[in-house]
Protein backbone atom coordinates (compact mmCIF):
# COMPACT_ATOMS: atom_id res chain seq x y z
CA UNK A 1 0.00 0.00 0.00
CA UNK A 2 2.56 2.45 0.47
CA UNK A 3 5.08 1.44 -1.91
CA UNK A 4 3.32 4.17 -4.30
CA UNK A 5 4.19 6.57 -1.79
CA UNK A 6 8.25 5.75 -1.11
CA UNK A 7 10.83 7.94 -3.05
CA UNK A 8 13.41 6.10 -5.22
CA UNK A 9 15.56 8.83 -5.00
CA UNK A 10 16.02 8.48 -0.81
CA UNK A 11 15.92 4.90 -0.43
CA UNK A 12 18.19 4.51 2.30
CA UNK A 13 22.00 2.99 1.24
CA UNK A 14 22.08 0.12 4.06
CA UNK A 15 19.28 -1.18 6.25
CA UNK A 16 20.21 -3.21 9.29
CA UNK A 17 18.07 -5.79 11.15
CA UNK A 18 17.33 -7.20 13.95
CA UNK A 19 15.34 -10.36 13.07
CA UNK A 20 13.65 -10.93 16.38
CA UNK A 21 10.28 -12.81 17.64
CA UNK A 22 10.87 -15.70 16.04
CA UNK A 23 10.60 -17.52 19.74
CA UNK A 24 7.51 -15.91 20.16
CA UNK A 25 6.08 -16.04 16.70
CA UNK A 26 6.20 -20.33 17.33
CA UNK A 27 5.11 -20.04 20.92
CA UNK A 28 2.18 -18.32 19.83
CA UNK A 29 1.23 -21.25 17.48
CA UNK A 30 2.09 -24.13 19.69
CA UNK A 31 5.15 -24.99 18.50
CA UNK A 32 8.62 -25.38 19.30
CA UNK A 33 11.23 -22.40 18.77
CA UNK A 34 13.06 -23.97 16.17
CA UNK A 35 10.14 -23.91 13.91
CA UNK A 36 9.98 -20.33 14.43
CA UNK A 37 13.61 -19.82 13.47
CA UNK A 38 12.64 -22.08 10.08
CA UNK A 39 10.07 -19.88 9.49
CA UNK A 40 12.18 -17.14 10.14
CA UNK A 41 14.42 -18.39 6.68
CA UNK A 42 11.67 -17.35 4.30
CA UNK A 43 11.13 -13.83 5.70
CA UNK A 44 15.15 -13.72 5.26
CA UNK A 45 14.83 -14.95 1.49
CA UNK A 46 11.74 -12.23 1.00
CA UNK A 47 13.93 -9.59 2.60
CA UNK A 48 16.51 -9.64 0.68
CA UNK A 49 14.88 -9.60 -2.20
CA UNK A 50 12.74 -6.85 -1.49
CA UNK A 51 15.42 -4.81 -0.23
CA UNK A 52 16.91 -5.76 -3.96
CA UNK A 53 13.81 -4.59 -5.68
CA UNK A 54 13.86 -1.27 -4.12
CA UNK A 55 17.14 -0.33 -4.43
CA UNK A 56 18.89 -1.08 -1.14
CA UNK A 57 22.57 -1.50 -1.51
CA UNK A 58 23.35 -2.69 1.49
CA UNK A 59 21.71 -5.21 4.10
CA UNK A 60 22.98 -6.26 7.23
CA UNK A 61 21.18 -9.23 8.82
CA UNK A 62 21.78 -10.21 12.62
CA UNK A 63 21.42 -14.21 12.06
CA UNK A 64 23.34 -14.78 15.66
CA UNK A 65 24.93 -12.66 18.38
CA UNK A 66 27.75 -13.53 20.55
CA UNK A 67 25.06 -14.12 23.59
CA UNK A 68 23.01 -16.13 21.70
CA UNK A 69 25.47 -18.93 22.60
CA UNK A 70 24.00 -19.37 26.05
CA UNK A 71 20.76 -20.89 24.33
CA UNK A 72 20.06 -24.19 24.98
CA UNK A 73 22.56 -26.41 22.88
CA UNK A 74 19.90 -27.39 21.22
CA UNK A 75 18.31 -23.94 20.25
CA UNK A 76 22.39 -22.88 18.84
CA UNK A 77 22.80 -26.28 16.84
CA UNK A 78 19.65 -25.80 14.73
CA UNK A 79 20.27 -22.28 14.23
CA UNK A 80 23.82 -23.32 12.83
CA UNK A 81 21.93 -25.87 10.87
CA UNK A 82 19.37 -23.12 9.58
CA UNK A 83 22.52 -21.19 8.73
CA UNK A 84 24.25 -24.01 6.33
CA UNK A 85 21.21 -24.96 5.32
CA UNK A 86 20.15 -21.29 4.40
CA UNK A 87 23.52 -20.90 2.38
CA UNK A 88 23.75 -24.17 0.61
CA UNK A 89 19.75 -23.69 -0.83
CA UNK A 90 19.85 -19.69 -1.81
CA UNK A 91 24.01 -19.76 -3.11
CA UNK A 92 22.90 -19.93 -6.38
CA UNK A 93 20.31 -17.69 -6.76
CA UNK A 94 22.26 -14.92 -4.04
CA UNK A 95 24.93 -15.03 -7.36
CA UNK A 96 22.88 -15.79 -10.07
CA UNK A 97 21.66 -12.04 -9.22
CA UNK A 98 24.35 -10.13 -8.51
CA UNK A 99 24.39 -10.07 -5.00
CA UNK A 100 27.69 -10.60 -2.61
CA UNK A 101 27.92 -12.05 0.25
CA UNK A 102 29.91 -10.75 3.50
CA UNK A 103 29.86 -11.72 7.25
CA UNK A 104 31.01 -9.71 10.26
CA UNK A 105 31.59 -11.53 13.48
CA UNK A 106 33.70 -13.59 15.66
CA UNK A 107 33.75 -16.00 12.89
CA UNK A 108 35.71 -18.62 14.15
CA UNK A 109 33.78 -19.47 16.66
CA UNK A 110 31.26 -21.34 14.54
CA UNK A 111 31.23 -24.66 13.78
CA UNK A 112 33.26 -26.62 10.66
CA UNK A 113 30.73 -27.03 8.38
CA UNK A 114 29.32 -23.04 8.96
CA UNK A 115 32.39 -21.65 7.99
CA UNK A 116 33.32 -23.97 5.17
CA UNK A 117 29.70 -23.24 3.74
CA UNK A 118 30.44 -19.76 4.69
CA UNK A 119 33.61 -19.32 3.03
CA UNK A 120 32.67 -20.58 -0.03
CA UNK A 121 29.85 -18.33 -0.26
CA UNK A 122 31.90 -15.50 0.20
CA UNK A 123 34.68 -16.03 -2.24
CA UNK A 124 31.95 -17.10 -4.55
CA UNK A 125 30.01 -13.82 -4.44
CA UNK A 126 32.74 -11.54 -3.50
CA UNK A 127 33.12 -9.56 -7.08
CA UNK A 128 29.27 -9.35 -7.12
CA UNK A 129 28.49 -5.89 -7.11
CA UNK A 130 24.51 -5.41 -7.30
CA UNK A 131 23.98 -5.54 -3.74
CA UNK A 132 25.91 -6.45 -0.49
CA UNK A 133 24.11 -8.82 2.31
CA UNK A 134 26.13 -9.16 5.18
CA UNK A 135 25.60 -11.46 7.68
CA UNK A 136 26.09 -11.05 11.51
CA UNK A 137 27.15 -14.22 12.95
CA UNK A 138 28.59 -14.67 16.38
CA UNK A 139 28.34 -11.05 16.77
CA UNK A 140 28.41 -8.38 19.98
CA UNK A 141 29.11 -4.21 19.14
CA UNK A 142 31.44 -4.48 22.04
CA UNK A 143 33.06 -7.07 20.77
CA UNK A 144 33.93 -5.78 17.37
CA UNK A 145 35.13 -2.48 19.51
CA UNK A 146 37.34 -4.30 21.59
CA UNK A 147 38.69 -6.83 18.77
CA UNK A 148 39.31 -3.31 16.65
CA UNK A 149 41.00 -1.82 20.17
CA UNK A 150 43.03 -4.57 20.54
CA UNK A 151 44.10 -5.08 16.94
CA UNK A 152 44.65 -0.57 16.96
CA UNK A 153 46.89 -1.34 20.06
CA UNK A 154 49.66 -3.63 18.13
CA UNK A 155 49.75 -1.45 15.88
CA UNK A 156 50.44 1.48 18.09
CA UNK A 157 53.30 -1.25 19.87
CA UNK A 158 55.00 -1.95 16.79
CA UNK A 159 54.99 1.73 15.95
CA UNK A 160 52.88 1.25 12.75
CA UNK A 161 50.28 3.75 13.74
CA UNK A 162 50.96 7.06 16.03
CA UNK A 163 48.36 7.59 19.11
CA UNK A 164 47.84 11.36 17.73
CA UNK A 165 46.45 9.96 14.50
CA UNK A 166 43.98 8.08 16.22
CA UNK A 167 40.70 9.56 15.63
CA UNK A 168 36.97 8.40 14.42
CA UNK A 169 38.44 7.29 10.77
CA UNK A 170 41.24 5.93 11.92
CA UNK A 171 39.40 3.60 14.84
CA UNK A 172 36.75 3.31 12.24
CA UNK A 173 39.33 1.33 9.88
CA UNK A 174 40.03 -1.37 12.10
CA UNK A 175 36.15 -2.81 12.72
CA UNK A 176 35.71 -6.28 10.89
CA UNK A 177 34.37 -4.98 7.37
CA UNK A 178 35.09 -1.06 7.32
CA UNK A 179 34.26 -0.98 3.61
CA UNK A 180 30.65 -1.30 4.61
CA UNK A 181 28.79 2.13 5.36
CA UNK A 182 27.07 3.25 8.34
CA UNK A 183 23.35 2.20 8.27
CA UNK A 184 21.08 4.71 7.41
CA UNK A 185 17.99 2.81 8.81
CA UNK A 186 18.13 0.36 11.79
CA UNK A 187 14.94 -1.95 11.74
CA UNK A 188 13.97 -4.02 14.89
CA UNK A 189 11.17 -6.71 14.71
CA UNK A 190 9.27 -8.08 17.38
CA UNK A 191 8.46 -4.91 18.93
CA UNK A 192 10.87 -4.14 21.53
CA UNK A 193 12.98 -1.20 21.28
CA UNK A 194 16.53 -2.14 22.29
CA UNK A 195 19.80 -1.65 20.16
CA UNK A 196 21.03 -5.35 21.74
CA UNK A 197 24.27 -5.25 21.41
CA UNK A 198 24.06 -4.46 17.46
CA UNK A 199 26.76 -2.43 15.58
CA UNK A 200 27.12 -0.14 18.28
CA UNK A 201 29.82 1.72 16.55
CA UNK A 202 27.98 2.07 13.27
CA UNK A 203 24.20 3.43 14.36
CA UNK A 204 25.43 6.24 15.73
CA UNK A 205 23.44 8.34 13.29
CA UNK A 206 20.96 5.67 12.14
CA UNK A 207 17.10 6.13 11.88
CA UNK A 208 15.60 3.34 13.89
CA UNK A 209 12.33 1.70 13.10
CA UNK A 210 10.61 -0.75 15.77
CA UNK A 211 7.75 -2.95 14.72
CA UNK A 212 5.35 -5.13 16.06
CA UNK A 213 5.30 -8.07 13.23
CA UNK A 214 7.15 -10.64 14.09
CA UNK A 215 10.35 -11.80 12.00
CA UNK A 216 8.53 -14.76 10.61
CA UNK A 217 5.71 -12.93 9.13
CA UNK A 218 8.22 -9.93 7.75
CA UNK A 219 7.41 -9.27 4.16
CA UNK A 220 8.04 -6.74 1.56
CA UNK A 221 5.33 -5.01 2.36
CA UNK A 222 6.92 -4.67 6.46
CA UNK A 223 9.93 -3.52 4.52
CA UNK A 224 8.10 -0.60 2.52
CA UNK A 225 6.92 0.47 5.51
CA UNK A 226 9.81 1.14 7.03
CA UNK A 227 11.39 2.96 4.40
CA UNK A 228 8.72 5.33 4.25
CA UNK A 229 8.97 5.62 7.62
CA UNK A 230 12.24 6.75 7.70
CA UNK A 231 11.80 8.91 4.69
CA UNK A 232 9.43 11.20 6.86
CA UNK A 233 12.26 11.40 9.22
CA UNK A 234 14.54 14.54 8.52
CA UNK A 235 18.22 13.55 9.58
CA UNK A 236 19.92 16.64 10.89
CA UNK A 237 23.35 14.86 11.97
CA UNK A 238 23.35 17.15 15.37
CA UNK A 239 22.82 20.42 12.88
CA UNK A 240 19.37 22.67 12.80
CA UNK A 241 17.11 22.23 10.70
CA UNK A 242 17.14 25.31 9.23
CA UNK A 243 20.74 24.62 8.50
CA UNK A 244 19.33 21.00 7.35
CA UNK A 245 17.00 22.90 5.11
CA UNK A 246 19.79 25.12 3.50
CA UNK A 247 22.29 22.44 3.15
CA UNK A 248 19.89 20.47 1.26
CA UNK A 249 18.56 23.57 -0.95
CA UNK A 250 22.49 24.65 -1.98
CA UNK A 251 23.45 20.84 -2.94
CA UNK A 252 20.23 20.74 -4.93
CA UNK A 253 21.40 24.07 -6.99
C1 LIG B 1 15.62 -13.79 17.47
O1 LIG B 1 14.41 -14.40 17.77
C2 LIG B 1 16.26 -14.41 16.33
C3 LIG B 1 17.43 -15.09 16.39
C4 LIG B 1 18.17 -15.33 17.63
C5 LIG B 1 18.02 -15.71 15.20
C6 LIG B 1 17.66 -15.13 13.87
C7 LIG B 1 17.77 -16.22 12.91
C8 LIG B 1 17.03 -16.42 11.82
C9 LIG B 1 16.06 -15.47 11.28
C10 LIG B 1 17.17 -17.68 11.06
C11 LIG B 1 18.57 -17.91 10.64
C12 LIG B 1 18.80 -17.28 9.34
C13 LIG B 1 19.99 -17.30 8.73
C14 LIG B 1 20.10 -16.93 7.31
C15 LIG B 1 21.19 -17.69 9.44
P1 LIG B 1 14.17 -14.89 19.25
O2 LIG B 1 14.39 -16.36 19.27
O3 LIG B 1 15.00 -14.11 20.21
O4 LIG B 1 12.66 -14.54 19.42
P2 LIG B 1 11.91 -14.19 20.77
O5 LIG B 1 12.40 -12.82 21.19
O6 LIG B 1 10.47 -14.16 20.37
O7 LIG B 1 12.22 -15.27 21.75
Amino acid sequence: MHERRIQAETIPRHVAVIMDGNGRWAERRGLDRVQGHRAGIEAVRATVRAAHELGVRFLTLYAFSTENWSRPKGEVDALMGLLEHYLAAELEELDRNGIRLRAIGRLERLPELARVKLKEALERTRDNSEMTVVFALSYGGRTEIADAARKLARDVESGKLDPEQIDEKTFGAYLYDPEIPDPDLLIRTGGEARVSNFLLWQIAYAELHVTDVMWPDFRKNDLVEAVWDYQQRERRYGLTSAQVQRDGKESEA
